[in-house]
């Protein structure tokens, strides 16, 4: 199914140079969607930039900056009106659970980063817009070293939630997508060494159903389908992608 009808779609997408938010952005762009990319790096990965025919436009900027959330906003006004939102920019890193600055560098980027891309694309979203923001399937469960980055997306989810019911008179249909353990760079930035890294995977692949790492593209098929409207009749929920992991 085409995720859209409407002849010339525009998406936003933060988090694109990478893992999830990268595969999102090429999905969207093979349905013939306008991607605006957003992340840090400088330019867009060579993946996109194969595509970039297609109807790819990509910032460099950091959700955590004010000034950046507003050129995305510039853009999009040129682009616009925006159909569909990914707020997908996130970073996951170990700390003792009593860390307040963990917590606090964790949400700057997972909770209000994803928050404030809603806040400054809000007059640009389409009626109707879909938004798909990106919780994790560790809130359903725990995870010893990573409370700070659990509760950054517990709490942009409960946010999300009242979000969607208090957008809904502007059209804007709100859900989640809580990706299991997926095969991303993000594993590798949480501060283990590579036995640890090894061993903790180990111990992921016992509890996912078919043994292993979700795939990126698993993850961005159910985002897609959330923006999608063969989803319209579903509003706050959070999609659990996850392998299985949380039904041990
Ligand atoms: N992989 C998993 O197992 C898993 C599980 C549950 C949830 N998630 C969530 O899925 C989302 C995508 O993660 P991923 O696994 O695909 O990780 P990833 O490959 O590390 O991608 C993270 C993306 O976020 C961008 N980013 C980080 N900080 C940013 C900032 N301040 N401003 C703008 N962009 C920023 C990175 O690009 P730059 O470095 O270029 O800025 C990159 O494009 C995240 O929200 C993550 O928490 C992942």
């Amino acid at each position: 199914m085409p995720i859209s009808e409407s002849p010339s779609p525009v998406a936003v997408v933060t988090g694109a140079s990478s893992g999830i938010g990268l595969a999102v952005a090429e999905r969207l762009l093979q349905q013939g969607v306008r991607v605006l990319a957003m992340a840090r790096r400088s330019d867009p990965p060579a993946s996109l930039q194969a595509q970039s025919g297609t109807g790819l436009f990509w910032l460099s900027g950091d959700v955590t900056r004010a000034a950046d959330l507003d050129r995305l906003a510039q853009l999009a006004r040129e682009l616009g009106p925006i159909d569909y939102l990914v707020p997908n920019a996130g970073i996951a890193q170990l700390a003792d659970g009593l860390d307040n600055e963990a917590f606090q560098r964790q949400w700057a980027v997972n909770g209000a980063g994803a928050l404030n891309t809603l806040a400054a694309l809000r007059d640009q979203l389409n009626q109707p817009a879909a938004v798909v923001f990106i919780g994790t399937f560790l809130s359903q469960v725990t995870f010893p070293g990573l409370a700070a980055y659990i509760a950054s997306k517990s709490a942009l989810k409960a946010q999300a939630r009242t979000l969607a019911v208090e957008l809904a008179a502007q059209r804007i249909r709100i859900n989640l997508v809580s990706p299991g353990p997926t095969a991303t760079p993000i594993w590798g930035t949480l501060g283990l060494d590579e036995s640890q890294l090894a061993s903790v995977a180990d111990s992921v692949n016992q509890r996912l159903l078919d043994g292993s790492f979700l795939e990126v593209g698993a993850v961005a098929d159910a985002i897609l389908f959330l923006l999608s409207d063969g989803a319209r009749g579903i509003h706050g929920q959070d999609l659990i992608v996850d392998n299985g992991y949380t039904l041990r």
